[in-house]
């Protein structure tokens, strides 16, 4: 139970390289969900608050000049810190379920494995921008970079990156859900989307039915 007494929800994440279909997908269980009468919150980072959608517009735009790795690093923690105060908890503390298209482990993957930013202290600082928020389920929708960057169109400053940079971006993503396996799902991407989309509302459905595990925030 909540500490107004209302259930906690569920916090669920897509993440996924560059055009791994986690749009659509995180948009299908959505609209599943909600026809199916569960109260949703579908958002995405960075973004999610009018504060972390302009943090995103600097983050994505190309560069005007090159960003340095701890300003990157650090404004990405900065967009979440909001989103997750004003949004996520607040949504899980009062029984919804929150669908979110990215979180920490893209920081992990593209912060700390492909910029090669130390792991763990990209992973502390996200700590502290989430006060621990931990999701109950990240669905890791994997496809090699090169389909994926061929299917991925918004041409955003971090797509420009060279396809060995997304390679240690799915290797990271994938040695962070073999650390976990049970908080993971993860899913080939390179197949059909309604196959994928019932993969996920499968493992939602168990995740609902389960006692909300006692996940939050630490603080
Ligand atoms: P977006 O257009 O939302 O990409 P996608 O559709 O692939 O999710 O752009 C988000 C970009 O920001 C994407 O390239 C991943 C990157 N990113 C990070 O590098 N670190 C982060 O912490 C997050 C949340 C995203």
């Amino acid at each position: 139970m909540a500490a107004d007494g209302a259930e906690r929800g569920l916090f669920i994440v897509f993440e996924g390289g560059e055009g791994a279909g986690k749009s659509t997908q995180v948009a299908l269980l959505a609209q599943h969900l909600a026809a199916t009468g569960t109260a949703v919150v579908l958002t995405r980072e960075p973004g999610g608050t009018p504060t972390a959608e302009a943090v995103r517009t600097l983050l994505l735009a190309p560069a005007t000049e090159p960003m340095s790795d701890w300003c990157e690093a650090l404004l990405f923690a900065a967009a979440r810190a909001d989103h997750v105060a004003k949004v996520i908890a607040p949504a899980v503390a009062t029984g919804q379920v929150v669908l979110c298209d990215r979180y920490v482990d893209s920081s992990l993957a593209y912060q700390g494995f492909a910029r090669a930013l130390p792991v763990e202290q990209v992973r502390t600082v996200s700590q502290w921008a989430t006060g621990g928020l931990v999701p109950d389920l990240t669905v890791l929708l994997d496809v090699d970079p090169a389909l994926g960057l061929a299917r991925a169109r918004d041409g955003n400053r971090m797509e420009a990156q060279a396809l060995e940079f997304h390679q240690r971006v799915r290797a990271g993503l994938l040695a962070l859900a073999a650390q976990e396996p049970d908080r993971y799902l993860v899913l080939a991407a390179d197949r059909p989307v309604p196959q994928i989309a019932d993969e996920v509302r499968t493992r939602v459905a168990a995740l609902q039915s389960a006692t909300p595990p006692a996940r939050g925030a630490t603080t």
